[in-house]
């Protein structure tokens, strides 16, 4: 067998005859603190091992240099005692420092932590830009008095159409234009995805007694072809104020101080006669939106329907038509949101692109 010559106290030998008497005690405790120094304590495991070696109770270096103090001549003894007290503190030191810091360091694999690193961004959520304009929306009709109110969005045929003076053949009442859940026999009754908010005045008039000056936004829903422009499900804002002496002039103050906060004040607005089942008379506003390449230099925008409500209505709820009138509106959100940002295709809202999501 080939004689190995090692280093007595070379900590990463296993076999190091760590008793043995090669060496004297001094010159043992020089090596030692040399090694202590050097020992690699950049682990949980190293600083076990580190530990056992030589603090263990049973066969721990330091622990039997302890036991070999007797070796040591009288008059020296004191001097080397104090110097293995030093090298034990030493190593309880390291051992507690090694300890410390690897707590606070969660990555124990050994390697460093390297803070030249760029850091990782968080993403944090954002509000999707159709709740962003419904707020912006719901935010202008509280400061003109208007609370929010909300209905369900599945609805019967009576709150979505009846009250609302849709006759029984009224196309809206068709397969072909709503979303049904149980099918309506012959034109009436039935249940529904609603098909506007406009049920929510019906409902909120059934709740109450006037007067009223709400508005409810919520989500709708079609039985569209889905284009760049129409889509199955999409958001409105209806209003409604009923009270004693309210007039069309009211309705034509509210809407246009509505568009010019919400679009700017030098946007150019046209109240249009149009028609409605629940209201009488009833009328749209359109605005003048400038497009630097259409040979008119823009066009016009419906942005929403609006009207007196129809005494049909009222009394349907039970309200005195003789004694209350009141206005109603409805605007569509997707419209006014894609105008805001920019958007030319509504069903971008609706795909959940984290692309398009994160830049609002
Ligand atoms: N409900 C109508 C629609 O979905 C919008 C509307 C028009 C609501 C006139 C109203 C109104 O309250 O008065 O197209």
């Amino acid at each position: 067998m080939p004689s190995r010559s090692y280093s007595p106290l070379d900590p990463s030998d296993e076999t190091m005859p760590v008793t043995s008497s090669d060496k004297s005690l001094p010159e043992t405790i020089d090596d030692l603190q040399q090694a202590l120094e050097a020992a690699s304590l950049g682990s949980d495991q190293e600083t076990e091992t580190f530990r056992i070696r030589y603090l263990g109770q049973k066969n721990g270096i330091l622990t039997n240099l302890f036991k070999r103090i007797q070796e040591v001549p009288k008059e020296q003894r004191r001097v080397v005692g104090q110097q293995l007290n030093a090298l034990k503190q030493q190593a309880e030191t390291r051992l507690q420092e090694a300890q410390a810091r690897l707590r606070r360091d969660t990555r124990q694999d050994g390697r460093a932590l390297d803070l030249t690193l760029p850091g990782r961004r968080t993403i944090t959520g954002s509000t999707h830009p159709l709740t962003q304009t419904l707020h912006a929306i719901t935010r202008i009709f509280e400061r003109l008095g208007f609370t929010v109110a909300d209905g369900p969005e599945i609805e019967d045929d009576w709150h979505n159409f009846t009250a609302l003076n849709f006759p029984p053949d009224h196309p809206a009442r068709d397969m072909q234009d709503t979303l049904f859940i149980e099918a309506s026999q012959g034109g009436e009754g039935g249940v529904m995805l609603r098909t506007h908010t406009s049920p929510v005045q019906i409902r909120a008039m059934m709740a109450n007694k006037p007067p009223f000056r709400l508005i409810a936004p919520g989500r709708v829903y079609r039985n569209e072809t889905i284009t760049y422009k129409s889509y199955c499900l999409f958001h409105q804002v209806e209003g409604l104020v009923v009270d004693e002496g309210v007039t069309m002039a009211d309705l034509k103050h509210v809407l246009f101080t509505f568009a010019r906060a919400f679009f700017g004040d030098d946007v150019t607005l046209r109240f249009r006669p149009s028609f409605f089942p629940f209201t009488e008379p009833s009328a749209e506003l359109d605005i003048w939106w400038p497009l630097p390449d259409h040979p008119d230099g823009g066009r016009w925008m419906e942005i929403l329907g609006s009207g007196m409500v129809d005494p049909n209505v009222l009394e349907a709820v039970g309200i005195d038509a003789e004694r209350y009138t009141g206005y109603a509106f409805g605007m569509g959100v997707e419209r006014p949101a894609m105008l805001r940002y920019g958007i030319d295709d509504i069903r971008i809202f609706y795909e959940n692109d984290i692309r398009f999501l994160e830049q609002f």
